[in-house]
């Protein structure tokens, strides 16, 4: 972490001139600070995988939703593996209290100066290891990596993003024209294209600013311009907001000023799921939850409510040593969570690895479910908010009935449930009656697509089922009217 007068300091060791991507030798191990963008309210779990896979202590940010840890960059590999991190960045250089100039302008003028004075070298490198690695990973999908004409004409060199690469077409290096990718010779001809003219390649970047903080003169979009046009005429980049080699983040949090590059171009929430529906969870979520309850091996662990299958299917891939049942009471949900695990299986058997996963998908309504009475070990599920998905009114009587049947099927005296939900009211409500059966032992506050909503860890209590007062439900037939109106 640096104070601005560092930064300075550093200018005469640190600073690099303008540099092409050719400047970079890749293969040097360096120590660096990765930060990672995660849900929020699931920093420490994120804190906690990272000490367990890599074996480094992670820093929790001020800023919610974020944590950095170092690595050495032989270990660049394993965090791109990290199942809790939506996006990954390397930082060029941090400031923990950067003292903003009073006017507008004059804070423009040193975040302009700033981009000079910046150590760069290590993100690059870093930046450049990275490139190879996801160019090794998607090799024969041709990927998200750029391609390069060799007589190419300033500023038309990179012709292919991975949009266009989707289609199947790459540019040929001879004639520029297009050309159906899986020509037995294209990758070869291509690869010779980059080494006969590396010179070339001229990087194209973009400034993506974040800032949070209600004391700041300028607005992210002033900062991203100035500061960016300052890497561009510093690094003799070209700008491009669309179809950018480098990411460059800034991020302003209060007085926190983070400088990054990133390391991933697309959320790895996504990873899992090809056929959303309309409430799919992020599976860096799903993995939080997961890790909530500790599943174990041959633990049998129920989603009754999946959707898409978000949360069975990432544990099924992470937590593989116990069975996964996911069902629900629509039939579009049904076949979307069918389609995703269909998709996961064939991507695995297309890399040539076992495609078999821990998982069975039913359709059923969870207030009667087809399961024997204390047999299963875990509950997780994502229940209806009431706003995009049921109604705060059928809550009411949904999630009482949802507690006192999760509670039927599973083990007295060491079941768990880990449940997510949006409608905090009328969960704390059901769950108040339901003393006997469920004991409330924690809860993450999370964010879900910008609503505050609670990841409640439930333990079922030693009563056996059929025993307590709460077995008896009868609807309270209670409707918050005013609650519902404002928010289904
Ligand atoms: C918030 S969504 C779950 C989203 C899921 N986690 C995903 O990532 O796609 C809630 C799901 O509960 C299902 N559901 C509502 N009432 C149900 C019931 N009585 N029995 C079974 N499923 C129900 C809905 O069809 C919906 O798919």
């Amino acid at each position: 972490m640096s104070s601005q007068g560092d930064a300075a300091a550093e200018q005469d060791s640190d600073a690099v001139g303008p540099c092409t991507e050719t400047d970079v030798t890749i293969g040097d191990i360096i120590t660096v600070t990765i930060g990672a963008t995660v849900p929020t309210g699931f920093e420490h779990t994120a804190a906690e995988e990272v000490k367990e896979k890599i074996g480094v202590d992670a820093r929790i940010s001020k800023d919610r939703g974020r944590i950095y840890f170092p690595i050495t960059t032989d270990k660049l590999f394993q965090v791109h593996l990290l199942r809790s991190v939506d996006n990954l960045f390397v930082v060029v250089e941090e400031f923990d209290h950067y003292q903003f100039k009073q006017s507008k302008e004059d804070t423009l003028m040193e975040l302009q100066q700033l981009a000079s004075k910046l150590p760069w070298t290590n993100a690059l490198e870093v930046w450049k290891q990275n490139g190879a690695l996801k160019k090794k990973k998607s090799h024969r999908r041709g990927g998200n990596t750029t391609k390069v004409k060799p007589n190419n004409e300033a500023g038309d060199e990179v012709v292919a993003d991975s949009e266009q690469q989707e289609q199947s077409e790459v540019l040929t290096a001879a004639e520029g024209q297009s050309k159906p990718e899986g020509t037995p010779d294209s990758e070869t001809r291509e690869q010779e294209a980059q080494e006969a003219a590396p010179e070339a390649k001229v990087i194209k970047f973009r400034v993506t600013c974040s800032r949070a903080g209600d004391k700041h003169s300028f607005s992210s979009n002033e900062a991203a311009r100035d500061f960016g046009g300052a890497v561009q005429e510093f690094f003799q980049w070209k700008a491009d907001m669309t179809k950018f080699d480098i990411e460059v983040l800034l991020n302003i949090h209060n007085e926190e000023v983070v400088i990054g590059i990133a390391l991933t171009e697309e959320s790895l929430h996504r990873r899992n799921i090809s056929h959303f529906g309309p409430t799919t969870l992020r599976s860096t979520l799903c993995y939080g939850m997961l890790r909530l309850c500790k599943p174990q091996a041959s633990d049998i662990i129920l989603d009754p409510m999946c959707g898409t299958g978000a949360i069975p299917l990432e544990g099924a891939i992470e937590f593989n040593s116990a069975f996964y049942i996911a069902g629900d009471n629509n039939d579009m949900a049904v076949n979307r969570t069918v389609n995703n695990i269909c998709h996961i299986q064939k991507r695995r058997a297309d890399k040539g690895s076992h495609p078999g996963l821990p998982i069975d998908t039913v359709r059923w309504d969870l207030s009667n479910l087809p399961i024997r009475t204390s047999s299963v070990d875990i509950i997780i599920t994502d229940m209806p908010f009431g706003k995009r998905m049921g109604s705060k009114k059928k809550n009411w009587d949904l999630y009482p009935s949802c507690l006192r049947e999760m509670a039927r099927v599973c083990r007295p005296g060491s079941g768990k449930a880990v449940l997510l939900t949006q409608d905090k009211k009328c969960f704390s409500k059901a769950i108040s009656r339901m003393g006997g059966l469920w004991r409330k032992l924690h809860t993450v506050w999370v964010n879900v697509g910008g609503l505050h909503a609670g990841v409640y860890l439930l333990k079922r209590t030693t009563a056996v089922f059929g025993q307590t007062p709460e077995d008896v439900y009868e609807s309270q037939g209670k409707v918050d009217d005013k609650d519902d109106s404002q928010h289904s």
